[in-house]
């Protein structure tokens, strides 16, 4: 769909014209469950996002149109005017989050769409939030930074959807930048744009199209592990504010202390804290086998320490292995969703072309391939 076609949906459903706001989905090329722990994170923007074509509409309620869901949604924007649709939730929770702050919210149309999959760990939800708090932001003339409106899309995830979330995705989708990953110290909020064009490579996502259920409740576990974790260590060691901040020698101090489960997730994490700083110095050298090697480190870490994989996820991790791709590894929170795969170019149409049969042959399905294209955040769209 086009943006002309999405303004001109919007008229007839609400006879005027209405402006095009879009944002995002992300990437992580590693750092992996480490937002909440306070360390760091890796992420771009990419070319695959919601659009949302928005007017005030001089009163107090939203009325908000899905194209994707064929659903209408009516609510207020008063704490109890919820509304009963999950997808709209996310709408009302960023105009609750953004009064929540101080900020006075009017009634709004919007007809929306989206072209970042569903489901696939790469975060369309936050790029419905972003869309929204960016738009309201703009609209209104708030004057939030780009930071608050990272947080009130993270905040809407925990607040009205359930998911005890880190900042990454909110935070890519905002500050998003062409050409560019990010890296991210989640502790400070201090980061800084990286050229990201690995020549002789290509970027490709395989998606197992799986999302398995409770996920969120799965998430929040892993979550609560951590901090259980961390409040041992930092018992001992109270300059310990986040996982991030400890030392596997902390964590062997407290090992008696947590279950085991809880030890091999804060295990994973600090782990994975070494490896996004080696992919840094390695990005920095164009030294691609380290970072892909690095890759492959997350991937298990997930799949066997932090167990947010799954037998989808981990047949596209061995199947790219076997082929001698470079890097490759389950992305975002798990439980389903794509690999993110670091492919040298020569070696891109066999990788497919395997990577599909073989899938198909033990899953019934082939997955779906996207090449990453690292885009611009969020923004208003000018046509
Ligand atoms: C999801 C969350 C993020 C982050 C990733 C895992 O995408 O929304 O905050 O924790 O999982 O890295």
């Amino acid at each position: 769909m086009t943006t002309e076609e999405l303004k001109s949906i919007f008229k007839q459903r609400f006879g005027n014209e209405g402006v095009v706001y879009t944002s995002p989905g992300r990437v992580n090329l590693i750092g992996e469950h480490t937002d909440y722990n306070g360390g760091f994170v890796f992420p771009g923007a990419i070319d695959k996002g919601i659009y949302a074509c928005i007017r005030l509409n001089g009163t107090d309620k939203v009325r908000a149109y899905s194209i994707d869901y064929n659903g209408y949604s009516k609510f207020g924007i008063k704490e109890d005017d919820k509304p009963n649709e999950a997808w709209a939730r996310y709408i009302f929770g960023v105009c609750r989050e953004i009064q929540k702050r101080g900020y006075k919210v009017q009634g709004f149309d919007a007809v929306f769409f989206g072209n970042v999959p569903l489901g696939a760990g790469m975060s369309s939800s936050a790029a419905l939030e972003s869309t929204f708090a960016f738009a309201l932001n703009d609209l209104l003339n708030l004057g939030i930074d780009k930071f608050e409106l990272a947080r009130i899309g993270q905040s809407t995830e925990h607040n009205y959807c359930g998911v005890k979330c880190g900042i990454m995705d909110q935070f890519a989708s905002i500050f998003g930048k062409a050409g560019h990953l990010m890296r991210l110290n989640c502790a400070t909020m201090e980061f800084e744009y990286f050229p990201f064009n690995p020549k002789g490579y290509k970027v490709v996502l395989l998606d197992t199209v799986v999302k398995h259920e409770l996920a969120s409740s799965a998430y929040n576990k892993r979550r609560e592990s951590c901090e259980n974790a961390c409040a041992h260590i930092a018992a001992k060691h109270p300059e310990v504010k986040y996982l991030s901040d400890a030392t596997m020698k902390m964590l062997d101090e407290v090992k008696n202390e947590i279950s085991a489960e809880d030890y091999m997730r804060a295990k994973y994490v600090i782990g994975e804290k070494q490896r996004v700083l080696d992919v840094c110095d390695a990005l920095g050298k164009g030294d691609y086998e380290t970072v892909g090697d690095r890759m492959y480190g997350t991937h298990y870490g997930m799949s066997k320490l932090y167990e947010v994989s799954c037998e989808e996820l981990d047949y596209l991790n061995h199947i790219a292995k076997e082929c001698g791709v470079t890097g490759s590894r389950v992305m975002g929170g798990g439980f389903g969703g794509c690999t993110i795969n670091l492919v040298k170019e020569e070696l891109y149409d066999r990788f497919i072309a395997t990577a599909k049969e073989k899938f198909a042959a033990k899953f019934g399905h082939e997955p779906k391939v996207y090449d990453v294209v690292i885009s611009d955040g969020a923004r208003r769209v000018i046509s």
